[in-house]
């Protein structure tokens, strides 16, 4: 018998993406799954009920329908895949926010459910080609250009015109992270002029293979960096001393592109309200981390907030806007890790393997992954070894 895996439609207002598109069908069922799909969950992102049917899907017409008869069951979006209700038998994947918000975790834990949250991938090689983050982040980065350009009553690229020279916008971009290095790639393409700044030195070299300037800054780095190529958190002095050497920065900058994140902390203020104002008429602030708090002081999620003639976007759902795209990255991402756990048409959970081990939240009725029982507060337990079937 072939395993039935479960596509959730996706339950917060403004959320486009979907788990797998039809294309990705094809190599699932050779793995022995057999793909059920709630009506509808592609339709926001352009994929019909009827294109899935012709990739051999099978149709469930709720939610409630889908989870009786799928023991997988995949999503996107953490609010659709962690409301449960969950059984013991069942296995729920997609993104979990588990360590910003792992109390949803708990909850269907406690239900008996085993969940793998993807955003806890190991960064190693061999899990480049299920990080569900870097392929929203390069999306991210995108669209937050654009949406700056959008907003900027000046052009991005150098024209030479019969009316006259028009100078390119001056970009800078803070936080180089997949996202910040797709910003810089999207600016540059436009013809912009990019200056871009990061905590970790390493970044430097990134930024100048995209053919953008570093912005230096002379304060200690070396407290910035992580282990395990994860940025970590700095202390409020280092981010004080940080803000004083970027107030000229900004100030020279037509458009600031925001992208700097600590995972499962709240992004750091790197943009001040003061450092806004110094910002010439018309200039433009996109906070790529609306969603966490910010990186700008000003920021208001969902909406565009006015200091002067200064606009500060704080958009939400960025990555969602561009659903066709971000459902087929996603989707080629989560069949990726499929291939890890599902062999002939079997649930195998190799606890040997540290991608497994890194993403399994919650098996067993209790949460399993050290990180996240951290995040609730519990106390550390000895995860087991072998295959789990
Ligand atoms: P992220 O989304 O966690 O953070 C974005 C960026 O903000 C990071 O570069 C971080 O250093 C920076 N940042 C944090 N606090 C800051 C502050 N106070 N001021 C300025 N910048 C600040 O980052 P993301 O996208 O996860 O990438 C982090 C690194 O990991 C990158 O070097 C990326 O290339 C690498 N990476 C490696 C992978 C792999 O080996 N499989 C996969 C994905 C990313």
């Amino acid at each position: 018998m072939s395993l039935r895996i479960g596509v959730l439609k996706e339950t917060p207002s403004g959320e486009k993406r979907v788990a797998i598109v039809p294309a990705d069908l094809k190599v699932l069922k050779a793995l022995g799954a057999e793909i059920v799909i709630e009506a509808d969950a592609g339709a926001a992102s352009t994929y019909t009920d009827s294109a899935y049917e012709a990739a051999g899907a099978t149709m469930a017409k709720t939610r409630e329908e889908l989870l009786a008869t799928c023991p997988v069951a995949l999503f996107v979006s953490p609010e659709t895949g962690l409301k449960g209700p969950g059984r013991s038998d069942q296995l729920f994947v997609g993104m979990g926010d588990a360590l910003s918000k792992p109390g949803p975790h708990e909850a269907l834990a406690k239900g008996g459910a085993s969940i793998i949250a993807l955003e806890l991938l190991p960064r190693i090689t061999r899990a480049q080609s299920m990080d569900v983050l870097s392929s929203m982040a390069t999306l991210l980065g995108y669209r937050g250009v654009l949406l700056a350009a959008e907003a900027l009553p000046r052009v991005f690229p150098l024209m030479m015109t019969a009316a006259g020279t028009l100078a390119p916008a001056r970009v800078l971009i803070m936080g180089v992270g997949v996202a910040g290095l797709s910003a810089i790639a999207t600016s540059k393409r436009l013809g912009a002029s990019v200056l871009a700044y990061d905590v970790r030195a390493a970044a430097k070299e990134q930024v100048a293979s995209l053919g953008a300037k570093f912005l230096e800054i002379e304060v200690d780095s070396s407290e910035a960096e992580g282990t395990g190529g994860y940025a970590k958190a700095v202390s409020e002095d280092f981010l004080a001393r940080q803000r004083a050497a970027m107030l000229k920065a900004v100030s020279e900058s037509d458009v600031v592109i925001a992208t700097a994140g600590v995972p499962g902390k709240k992004a750091p203020i790197l943009v001040t309200r003061a450092m806004v104002e110094a910002m010439r008429p018309g200039s433009v602030v996109v906070d790529l981390m609306a969603e966490y708090g910010g990186n700008c002081e000003v920021t208001k999620a969902g909406a565009t907030e006015s200091v002067g003639a200064v606009s500060v976007l704080g958009p939400t759902h960025v990555v969602s806007s561009l659903g066709a795209h971000a459902s087929q990255m996603f989707s080629r991402n989560i069949l990726n890790f499929l291939k890890l756990i599902v062999k002939k048409g079997e649930l195998v959970l190799d606890m040997e393997d540290e991608i497994v081990r890194d993403v399994l939240v919650a098996r067993g009725g209790a949460v399993v992954q050290p990180r996240v029982r951290e995040a609730l507060g519990l106390a550390s337990v000895t995860m087991a070894s072998g295959t789990l079937e």
